[in-house]
């Protein structure tokens, strides 16, 4: 049986494509095209290829690679391969994930600001960082967050209401990140970094701007001590957000009666459980880095790009406030109810369809394996990327369009694991999904009854991949109370 045949997805695809005028629920797909690079035909020189890898790596694929199950990249001995396939994608993510570790590339990024932090870990150090954070990330744990999200968001549109001149355009991406950042920070770490929030936040950015490109220095295989000079211009930023981490894990330490509360309270407390150890002081510190990066940038720029569709579609955002109108009936948002936004949520799922805030993942094989049809060396760096798997042409209807009714259709739950993977899956899944999710549900309850966005600037608007995908330039737009 081919992979065409054998998955539900594509079942579906073929259904919807085969009705007249490719109709989703008896409506048309717009056709406005959401801001997407338009693939080469073919496969882009090496120079050409290694500047649009640089520049903005969802620039370098050409049609090929979203039709494709698999695909080899370049020519390197070292095997570089792009998976699609969602059988491979779940064998080498879930079935087999022992089999792999991250890539050398996202080691070579990541590391050196967030040492053997969650995100990066290998092994025990990740088994034991992970069992003592998950208790905080419970449905019933994210659930009790609730009301300091939904107060941070109130806070955001306060200060929307009460600025003097409402024509001037704000940067939703800066707005959002800022939004995100006092979120994750007051919630995980009891606001421990609020008083060096601007701090923190502008030299994670630098950082993060500076090294987030592809390493070329990594694809020449050169040692990764090598003081390149993305990496010298980044130190600086490196030392100034590690020395703010490192104060403050050192004044918690010295509240010695203090009761565990919250994240940083479990890294330095409490032991993992099946083994009774606590993590050491170096441990600490980079989880604290990884859950401050890891867990505002994702979602501040999911939030950017969900306020972008929805400007570009205003039916779709008329919808979306009319079910939060007629969910919270102009009172206040609450926890209970969020469940109760159904076509909001499918306005975000299709939002971490076409726009992933996390477009690209990295594994290297150990040993080797097969993944669905294909043979894979030890060694072999793999690239799974939410980006391709999302826009894949075997895999989703209009691929390029936006159409928020694809996951309310009867059946879409029956997307493969593997087709739809914004937050990765396995193992490794992301820890931050649940506390994601609300969090973007309450920010969205909370502003569409009470505002109007327009795009300032439509067409400037670009996706651009570093190590997150966000708008290419600043997300310009007038945001006016009704
Ligand atoms: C829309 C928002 C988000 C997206 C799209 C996202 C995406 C992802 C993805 C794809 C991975 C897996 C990477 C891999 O397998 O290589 C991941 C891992 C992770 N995420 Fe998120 N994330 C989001 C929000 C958050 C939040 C809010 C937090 C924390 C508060 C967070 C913390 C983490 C951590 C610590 C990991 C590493 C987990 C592990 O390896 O065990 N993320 N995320």
């Amino acid at each position: 049986m081919s992979w065409r045949e054998r998955s539900p997805a594509i079942d579906l695809a073929a259904q919807l494509a085969a009705e007249p005028n490719r109709r989703l629920r008896g409506k048309s797909i717009p056709p406005v095209r959401p801001a997407a690079p338009v693939p080469p035909e073919r496969p882009l020189g090496w120079l050409a290829a290694l500047k649009a890898l640089r520049q903005n790596p969802i620039t370098a694929f050409p049609e090929g690679a979203y039709e494709a199950r698999t695909l080899e990249i370049g020519r390197s001995g070292r095997r570089l391969l792009l998976v699609n396939d969602p059988a491979a994608i779940q064998h080498i993510l879930v079935d087999n994930a022992t089999n792999y570790r991250k890539s050398v590339q996202q080691r070579r990024l990541l590391q050196p600001a967030l040492g053997d932090g969650l995100l990066t870990a290998e092994g025990e150090a990740w088994r034991s960082a992970r069992r003592i954070a998950a208790p905080l990330f419970s449905p019933r744990a994210i659930g009790a967050l609730f009301d300091d999200m939904s107060s941070a968001a109130n806070a955001m549109t306060d200060r929307w209401r009460t600025r003097g001149d409402t024509s001037t355009p704000l940067d939703l991406v800066a707005e959002f990140q800022r939004l995100t950042y006092e979120i994750v920070s007051r919630t995980v770490f009891s606001g421990a970094l609020d008083e060096d929030r601007i701090r923190v936040h502008a030299h994670m950015a630098i950082y993060f701007e500076t090294l987030g490109r592809l390493d070329l220095a990594g694809l020449l295989n050169l040692p990764p001590w090598l003081p390149t000079p993305a990496r010298l211009r980044a130190r600086p930023a490196l030392q100034a957000f590690r020395s703010v981490v490192d104060r403050v894990v050192g004044e918690r330490e010295q509240e010695s009666d203090r009761e565990i509360v919250d994240l940083l309270d479990r890294l330095m407390a409490a032991p993992d459980p099946t083994n009774g150890r606590s993590l050491p002081p170096e441990a600490v510190s980079d989880n604290v880095l990884t859950f401050l990066a890891a867990g505002h940038e994702t979602t501040g720029n999911a939030l950017a790009w969900t306020l972008y569709l929805l400007a570009l579609f205003p039916e779709a955002a008329e919808r979306a406030r009319e079910e939060v109108r007629s969910v919270f009936k102009g009172g206040s948002v609450t926890r209970s109810d969020l469940d109760r936004l159904v076509f909001t949520r499918a306005v975000i799922n299709e939002t971490l369809r076409l726009y992933p805030p996390a477009p690209f993942m990295g594994r290297e094989a150990l040993g080797p394996d097969r993944a669905g049809e294909r043979e894979i060396p030890a060694g072999a760096q793999i690239v799974i990327s939410p980006w391709i798997v999302h826009r894949h042409r075997g895999l989703w209807p209009q691929p390029d369009s936006f159409c928020p009714e694809r996951f309310l259709l009867p059946g879409a739950e029956l997307f493969p694991r593997g087709s739809f993977i914004p937050f990765g899956l396995g193992p490794r899944i992301c820890i931050g999904q649940g506390f994601a999710v609300q969090e973007i549900l309450t920010v969205l309850a909370t502003i569409l009854p009470g505002f109007r966005f327009t795009l300032a600037d439509a067409p400037s608007v670009f996706p651009q991949a570093r190590i997150t995908l966000q708008p290419r330039q600043a997300l310009a737009m007038r945001v006016e109370p009704y």
